[in-house]
């Protein structure tokens, strides 16, 4: 069977995490300990910003940064429907409505000339969402945003490294998101995400949130939530993030492989806006054939996945919000699916994959 991810570990960096999470079990501070400042200083390097604030997952980091914004009840908030349902758990969860935009034919991200046209009187934020790992025009989303006065929180939970111009993505809003889920370009043993924000105010103000609110020991000044980075994970997430550039080249590399390999297929794949490099957080094919495509690669021993079969508005939790003018979101929802990529992914496995999806092609003439 070919997976569609594999989370086994080169040996060497096993051997370093097992001794740091060693030294953390000696060190007997499993909470808000050294491990934790210290992955949040690597980290805020690493994506180029001042602060990075450790919570316990990608979800409470946006909704973190939804509260420390001042985005609360009623407000109207613009995103997708065609990402991960957390992304929208995280604004309902604050008391905010989403509004959803369409996505773009090239990109997959958010349509950004569908954003002025869901604008009114009570929207207050946008939350872009770097689909598989793929920049959104944050150039552009920044200059709507600037001129109706939005707070833009990037949801990045899928885009450690992605850059714009050489930038990291991550740096273009007031507050982004990442999470650290185990499958993610940096992915912990467990749940952890982080806010990232070059605002100290809130990144003071996270500081607090996530933990309870209190400003003192059991002086619950704001109303937070319990949320942390564990001590166990920041030390996993400190080894693992020395080699994130590398396996962020590897999966590069993969990419180009896969499309090479696929071309003169009738496939479509995500198209980079222009300056914009991918984290390829999944390696994702569209075909109005998916569903067959994916039972024939089941057949030969391939495992692929649909990302992402609903629009969030369809599944019952959302259906009472807007589901305007969403075309492409609703065609990409039926043909998107991904193939098998990780950064260990061998030649030999990668190539098996082509060939299936070629054969399968084959049978459809
Ligand atoms: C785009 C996106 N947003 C939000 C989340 C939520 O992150 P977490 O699972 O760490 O809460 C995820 C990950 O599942 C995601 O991929």
């Amino acid at each position: 069977m070919i997976p569609l991810v594999d989370l086994s570990l080169p040996k060497n960096v096993k051997g370093l995490i097992k001794r740091e999470v060693e030294k953390v079990i000696d060190s007997k501070s499993y909470i808000l300990g050294e491990q934790l400042g210290i992955f949040e200083k690597k980290f805020a390097r690493f994506i180029g910003a001042k602060f990075a604030i450790g919570v316990g997952n990608g979800t409470d980091a946006i909704r973190l940064a939804l509260r420390a914004l001042g985005i609360s009840q009623k407000d109207k908030v613009l995103t997708v429907a065609l990402t991960s349902p957390f992304t929208v758990i995280a604004i309902i969860e604050e008391g905010a409505i989403p509004v959803f935009c369409d996505v773009d034919e090239r990109t997959w991200t958010i349509d950004v000339a569908d954003i002025a046209k869901k604008i009114d009187k009570k929207t207050k934020a946008i939350i872009p969402v770097h689909l598989f790992g793929n920049p959104c025009n944050m150039i552009e989303i920044m200059k709507i945003a600037k001129i109706y006065k939005l707070k833009v929180i990037e949801d990045a939970c899928q885009a450690h490294g992605a850059t714009i111009a050489n930038r990291k993505v991550g740096t273009f809003s007031d507050v982004a998101a990442f999470s650290f889920y185990p499958t993610k370009n940096l992915g912990a043993m467990g749940d952890a995400g982080a806010i990232i924000t070059n605002n100290k105010n809130v990144a003071d103000l996270v500081k607090l949130l996530r933990h309870g609110g209190q400003t003192k020991r059991f002086w619950h000044k704001f109303k937070g939530v319990n949320s942390r980075l564990d001590e166990i994970q920041a030390a996993v997430l400190s080894v693992k993030l020395e080699y994130l550039e590398k396996e962020n080249k590897k999966r590069k590399k993969l990419a180009k492989r896969y499309q090479k390999g696929l071309q003169g297929l009738p496939i479509y794949f995500q198209k980079a806006i222009s300056g914009g490099k991918s984290a390829h957080h999944l390696f994702v094919v569209r075909t109005p054939k998916r569903d067959a495509l994916k039972h024939f690669l089941l057949e030969k021993n391939i495992i692929s996945d649909v990302y992402y079969p609903y629009p969030i508005y369809r599944q019952t939790l959302f259906a009472k919000y807007s589901k305007e003018n969403l075309t492409v979101t609703e065609e990409l929802t039926r043909e998107l699916l991904a193939l098998p990529f990780f950064p260990s992914l061998t030649i030999k496995q990668q190539d098996y994959v082509t060939k299936m999806v070629r054969s399968f092609f084959k049978t459809q003439i």
